[in-house]
């Protein structure tokens, strides 16, 4: 076992300039994660005035009503757009998301170790962990509760059915309201774990991925045995070899 893995990943002394990198999310894969982002703070942020009086001057003119239909239509657009862009990566998150295996359980036995950023000792892990599997699950199906509890308000026949347009309002303040508590858990564990870069660069540090995604690694590994994976991984500073440690 190498001494990175005895090292919680929080308390990681920063790694080799010459440490190898490993993909982890092509360029539309990250374009798409960006559209995500922008789009759904933007409803966030246009759709408060919509529902807090003391932020209502904000929506006068009708304004931040016209934004918060603009960001819905580019959120309503991503599992679209990543069907068309990266049809493989979009069906690959929705399997890895749903399906939780023995050892998924059991690391969410231990998640408050790992949310304290300790990963050490944590049960095995895919592409995935067990957090990031739970957390873009309920986010795949919230949003979709958000999008037709959306989709009726915006276009819904209330005018014969104000019981139901109260219900749907409910809903979609309630869906909107957990998927930003997802959202702040998700910041929280980017920061802790330092895995901007991941979404940024599309790549991760092999040293995090043997702490973080073993099994992941493993199969990475047993692929490159078998063929080249050399456009799956890349070194910090080219002029050193990867490490293979
Ligand atoms: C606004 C700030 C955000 C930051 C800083 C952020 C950060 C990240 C990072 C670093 C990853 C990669 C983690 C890894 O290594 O696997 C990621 C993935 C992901 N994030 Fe975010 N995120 C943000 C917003 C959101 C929002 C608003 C959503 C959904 C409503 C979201 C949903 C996802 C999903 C589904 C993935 C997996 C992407 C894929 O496999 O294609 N993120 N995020």
């Amino acid at each position: 076992m190498s001494e990175t893995t005895a090292t919680p990943v929080a308390e990681q002394p920063e790694p080799p300039a010459s440490d190898e990198q490993i993909l982890r999310y092509r360029p539309g894969q990250r374009y798409i994660h960006l559209l995500v982002a922008v789009s759904f703070t933007v409803l966030f942020l246009s759709g408060l005035p919509l529902i807090f009086e003391p932020l209502s001057f904000l929506a006068a003119g009708g304004y931040s009503r016209i934004v918060h239909r603009v960001a819905a239509v580019a959120f309503m657009a991503v599992p679209i757009l990543y069907f068309i862009v990266d049809r493989e990566g979009a069906k690959e998150l929705i399997r890895e998301s749903f399906v939780f295996e023995r050892d998924d359980f059991r690391w969410l036995m231990q998640m408050g170790q790992y949310a304290l950023g300790n990963a050490k000792d944590m049960p095995p892990q895919g592409r995935l962990n067990a957090g990031q599997k739970l957390h873009h699950a309920l986010v795949m199906v919230l949003s979709a509760g958000v999008v037709f509890s959306g989709l009726l308000l915006w276009i819904g026949p209330f005018e014969i059915d104000a019981p139901l347009q109260a219900w749907t309002v409910v809903i979609h303040n309630v869906t909107m309201g957990a998927l930003v508590l997802l959202l702040v858990g998700h910041v929280y564990f980017t920061v802790v774990y330092k895995a901007i870069n991941n979404m940024h660069t599309g790549y991760m540090p092999r040293y995090k991925a043997r702490i973080e995604h073993q099994k992941w690694l493993a199969e990475l590994e047993e692929q490159k045995g078998s063929s080249s994976a050399t456009d799956t991984t890349h070194t910090t500073d080219s002029s050193a070899e990867a490490r293979e440690d």
